[in-house]
């Protein structure tokens, strides 16, 4: 049985002081949520906030991106030893936007989950086609490409550690849900390729997050696809009693 993750990206959004209200809000409201993980992701400024107010309770921290060497003449960057110092555990990577604005490639994405790893942090990875893409029949190709450059190049033990988002890309922040039928088809299809290059046993334990507007309305249709295995949530996880009704599924 694979343990449901529900992960918050709180993406460019609140002020440190805003951070720790909201968790401090969101703790009560998720305490008795044992059946998943529970993360909070948050601009890196407001991590240690972040860290504190989530102490003692089962709400887990990550970071959104990190750069993939340990130290150096890099301005303006945050290295995975810098994030695991701070107490995060998790790690947002290759998430859509980055790929988006800011350059990110597989290449990237790769090098950043393996530094992630290295450091001890759990990275999840993002794939997921953009609307021309699923237009054009190649969500498929696609998947295969980013699974192929971000992910196959990991060792086993390495690939054990890695939590994976699908976020078709016309599903963030755009209210467009994929359908169940849609979001569990692509799980379907990433688990393949981990199957064929890790092994069953690697497939099966692998958990797949489905990303893109995800809210309290339609996390119950989505998480009764045994494929999915929990969400990474980006608008509705903002709100403290709507990331917990999500959590509480
Ligand atoms: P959304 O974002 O839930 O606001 O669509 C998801 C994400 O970008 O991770």
């Amino acid at each position: 049985m694979r343990k449901p993750v529900m992960a918050g990206n709180w993406k460019m959004y609140k002020t440190a002081a805003q951070t720790g209200a909201a968790i401090g809000a969101l703790a009560p409201l998720v305490a008795g949520a044992s059946h998943v993980d529970v993360v909070v992701c948050a601009p890196f400024v407001n991590l240690p906030a972040a860290v504190e107010a989530a102490r003692g309770t089962n709400i887990e921290i990550g970071g959104q991106d990190l750069f993939w060497l340990k130290e150096g003449a890099y301005t303006g960057e945050v290295s995975a030893p810098m994030l695991k110092a701070v107490e995060c555990r998790w790690v947002i990577i290759g998430h859509s936007e980055r790929r988006q604005y800011f350059g990110e490639t597989d290449e990237t994405a790769a090098k950043k989950t393996v530094a992630a790893l290295d450091a001890g942090l759990k990275p999840i990875v993002c794939v997921g086609e953009r609307l021309e893409q699923r237009e054009a029949g190649s969500t498929d190709a696609v998947l295969a490409m980013q699974f192929a450059g971000g992910l196959a190049g990991l060792t086993a033990d390495q690939f054990a550690q890695v939590t994976i988002a699908y976020e078709p890309v016309w599903a963030i922040g755009t209210g467009k849900t994929a359908t169940p039928e849609i979001a569990a088809e692509a799980h379907r299809f990433l688990r393949s390729q981990i199957r064929g290059k890790f092994g069953d046993a690697a497939a099966e334990a692998c958990r797949i997050l489905y990303g893109g507007s995800v809210k309290p309305e339609n996390i119950q249709a989505l998480m009764a696809q045994p494929e999915l295995d929990g969400a990474l949530v980006g608008g509705a996880s903002l709100d403290p009693p709507s990331f917990a009704s999500i959590v509480n599924f």
